[in-house]
């Protein structure tokens, strides 16, 4: 059965076809970074319009030799996302769903997130942790079953690739600044500066990141020469300490919850500085870390398509609009 996955709920235009016996066997991704880069973060209405005149040659691309009749299902990403980008995506796999009188079936994108390793390691199995970390959210989820998903712990303010891309944005570095703040890390000394590592003694297992967003900010404010090798400084000390509280609050929800397996998904699950404390954590409790592919860890629609093939359609998909903003994992029924 072949499920063709579309994802448009922020600024990349994406389809994929996710076949049950051999895996993704077509995909394109188009995304509109650049054109966002110049104004520092994503720009809405931008986003919307373009998706709507890349999206035709993206599922031509995805496509490729797969004949449209050979489709079986439409999944496609209704939420949450940007509500003008993912009624593009919705209209379109509505339109499709219809010519091609095939099943439509809406998917949650975060869901996407937290299966998408285990389109290459099918030997995860639930319950698992799932540690999403991307620029809209930071949460911990008790993966205990398909659809069964406790959020045990949130981020009170910044997602962590926002705080990343503010920092970076401070470090005069470009839009998204993860990648940037990691490769600048490189050349500094993470010791150079103690920032703060709120909430990382709390109780609970919520983060919150903006106060030592802040205090990156008043060090800034206070060196007048910023020179290359500050940032880099600057760059490694915070991404140390943003790596340390994601570690002590997995190392917590591990003790309480017993699971032995973590996943790690969302675009900072590609920083290669945290994959790699996380390894040394992996060796001290002994659990099993993984982590979707490079390139699923960002914004994808074969985890869109991916999680459509387990799902059984409704009739009721075909008629309303699903598209909403706001999409907790823990209301995914409703
Ligand atoms: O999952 P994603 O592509 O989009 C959503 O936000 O849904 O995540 C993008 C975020 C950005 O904030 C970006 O700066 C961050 O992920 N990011 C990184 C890295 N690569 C991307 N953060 C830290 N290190 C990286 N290597
Ligand atoms: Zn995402």
């Amino acid at each position: 059965m072949k499920t063709l996955g579309i994802e448009t709920s922020c600024d990349e235009t994406a389809i994929a076809i996710y076949d049950s016996e051999k895996g993704i066997v077509g995909e394109s991704i188009y995304s509109q970074i650049n054109m966002h880069a110049e104004y520092g973060g994503v720009v809405p209405e931008l986003a919307s319009r373009d998706h709507c005149s890349k999206i035709v040659k993206v599922l031509k691309n995805a496509l490729g030799d797969h004949p449209l009749d050979s489709i079986d299902q439409i999944a496609y990403t209704s939420g949450p996302g940007l509500l003008g980008a993912l009624l593009i995506g919705e209209s379109f796999a509505q339109g499709l769903s219809e010519a091609l009188d095939i099943p439509l079936i809406p998917i949650n994108h975060l869901e996407g997130h937290l299966m998408s390793p285990m389109m290459e390691f099918p030997e995860i199995k639930m319950p698992f942790i799932c540690l999403l970390v991307s620029g809209g959210h930071s949460m911990i989820v008790d993966v205990k079953e398909k659809g069964d998903y406790s959020i045990l712990g949130q981020s009170q303010d910044d997602a962590v690739g926002e705080a990343f891309d503010k920092v970076a944005k401070l470090l005069d570095l470009p839009y998204p600044g993860g990648p940037h703040i990691e490769k600048l890390a490189l050349e500094g000394d993470e010791n150079a500066y103690d920032f703060p590592r709120p909430m990382l003694h709390s109780d609970t297992l919520d983060m919150s990141l903006s106060g030592l967003k802040t205090s990156v900010l008043y060090t800034v404010q206070k060196i007048s020469n910023l020179d290359q090798s500050t940032k880099a400084n600057i760059a490694a000390s915070f991404q140390k300490a943003v790596t340390d509280v994601l570690v002590a609050k997995i190392q917590k929800t591990v003790n309480e919850t017993n699971r032995n397996e973590v996943i790690i998904a969302g675009g900072v699950a590609a920083n290669k500085y945290i994959r790699t404390k996380f390894k040394d954590l992996e060796a001290k409790i002994g659990i099993k870390v993984y982590y979707p592919d490079l390139k699923y860890c960002g914004d994808n629609a074969a985890m869109i398509a991916f999680v459509g093939s387990m799902m059984k359609p409704s009739k009721q998909d075909y008629k309303i609009s699903s598209a909403r903003a706001r999409w907790p994992l823990n209301e995914l029924g409703k």
